[in-house]
């Protein structure tokens, strides 16, 4: 799928919310990023003109809207690279697709059997797992994380064994910005017959996907992420597994003939799309990817990165600022807390000076734990942000360290 590329990328002024709000330095971007105005127009041109349900009406606007249903999968699929349309599932998001993932194709679990985390993941890529494993009585491992961030790899490699089953990872660190390297997590646990899923939710914004060239088994992510809208994401699985996993939930749309005695079920993607979808939804977030691919990997890359290596470098040089996450390789996104200070405490300040970041453990206690810090200030850059977002921050930053140091 060809989208026409332009050479800049987009200032905030196509973002409806940051061009009526010019005093709002918006940096919470890895919680949910503001939507663009072809997201909005989207969605309501969907309830306008065609709102209708899919795959099951007999008229002209249901065709329309089953259409536009099947056209933004197939957006998703060249987004993701997939071989196949029959491997991208709509879900709510990066959540439900990894407990989906762990409630059916890991539910054969055995005693003998061990998953293996990090102690990076956020809460979404430990709960289903820990719940998975109570259920089953397999076994919970987690591999270390180095102090700057990194995932300890001699420590994977030592945990991996026959008694491994799934290795369900992050691609990039909500609390830290860490980009896990994936394609070599992935040969390493392929090497010893266990699956590979991934928490996608904060690479899709900023990474180019390419889920056969990764080689992993399941990925996971959301669309409010990226420029779409909440409550819509997916999960990529590989057909010979998608093919071979029971059905998810019961219901409509994801059956092929039903008695009172027995039901038989659709194949995939169908067979896990139970109940009437998100469909407006749906095409929002292949809106979001047409708005997404208008622009140059490359460059969308270099331009986050460049804002993350000005806000690092300046928030190094304020004293008493603690940057948390230093690994070589981040996404747009940086950490920090303040000595003496709680990062609640600079989180008002800063919002006070309408600078909007997240404070606060980031659903990834176990990390904060590792580190004996409670939480962090985190401020994370979308396409939008510009160099003068970056040194608001830095001087809100300032502003707030001589605040609480009075
Ligand atoms: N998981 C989202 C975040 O990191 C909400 O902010």
């Amino acid at each position: 799928m060809t989208t026409e590329q332009r050479p800049e990328l987009p200032t905030r002024f196509e973002f409806p919310l940051l061009s009526h709000r010019p005093d709002l330095v918006y940096l919470d971007n890895a919680a949910t990023t503001q939507k663009p105005l072809v997201v909005i127009e989207a969605l309501n041109t969907f309830y306008l003109n065609y709102n209708a349900n899919v795959h099951r009406g007999a008229h002209e606007l249901s065709d329309r809207a089953t259409e536009a249903f099947e056209n933004a999968r197939s957006k998703l699929v060249s987004f993701i690279n997939a071989s196949d349309r029959s491997e991208v599932i709509w879900t709510r998001g990066t959540t439900e697709s990894i407990n989906l993932v762990a409630q059916i194709y890991a539910e054969r679990l055995r005693a003998s059997d061990e998953v293996i985390i990090s102690e990076m993941e956020h809460h979404s890529n430990i709960v289903p797992w820990q719940q998975l494993c109570e259920r089953t009585d397999a076994k919970l491992l987690a591999v270390q994380v180095t102090e700057e961030g990194t995932l300890d790899m001699d420590h994977y490699r030592s945990l991996l064994s026959e008694r491994t089953k799934v290795v369900a990872l992050a691609h990039v660190s909500n609390a830290l910005g860490t980009v896990n390297p994936i394609k070599e997590i992935a040969r390493d646990a392929h090497d010893v017959d266990a699956i590979v899923v991934v928490d996608g939710a904060q690479a899709a914004p900023h990474e180019a996907l390419d889920v056969q060239d990764l080689d992993v088994d399941f990925y996971a992510f959301s669309g409010h992420k990226m420029y779409g809208p909440t409550g819509i994401g997916v999960l990529y699985g590989k057909a010979t597994l998608l093919d071979a996993m029971p059905p998810w939930q019961g219901g409509g749309e994801m059956i092929e003939h039903v008695t009172l005695e027995k039901t038989t079920y659709q194949k995939a993607p169908f067979r896990f799309e139970a109940g009437t979808p998100d469909i407006s939804g749906v095409i929002g977030l292949g809106a979001a990817v047409d708005f997404l691919n208008q622009y140059d990997p490359a460059t969308r890359h270099a331009h986050e990165q460049s804002l993350l290596t000005h806000a690092t470098s300046a928030l190094h040089q304020i004293e008493g600022v603690r940057v948390v996450g230093t690994a070589p390789k981040k996404t747009a996104l940086v950490s920090f807390n303040v000595d003496g200070s709680h990062h609640s405490d600079i989180g008002m300040l800063l919002d006070q000076q309408k600078i909007a970041v997240r404070t606060g453990h980031h659903c990834a206690m176990p990390l904060m734990q590792k580190y004996g810090i409670p939480g962090t200030v985190r401020a994370s850059f979308g396409l939008y942000n510009s160099k003068a977002d970056v040194d608001a921050l830095v001087r809100g930053v300032q502003k707030s360290v001589s605040m609480v140091q009075l």
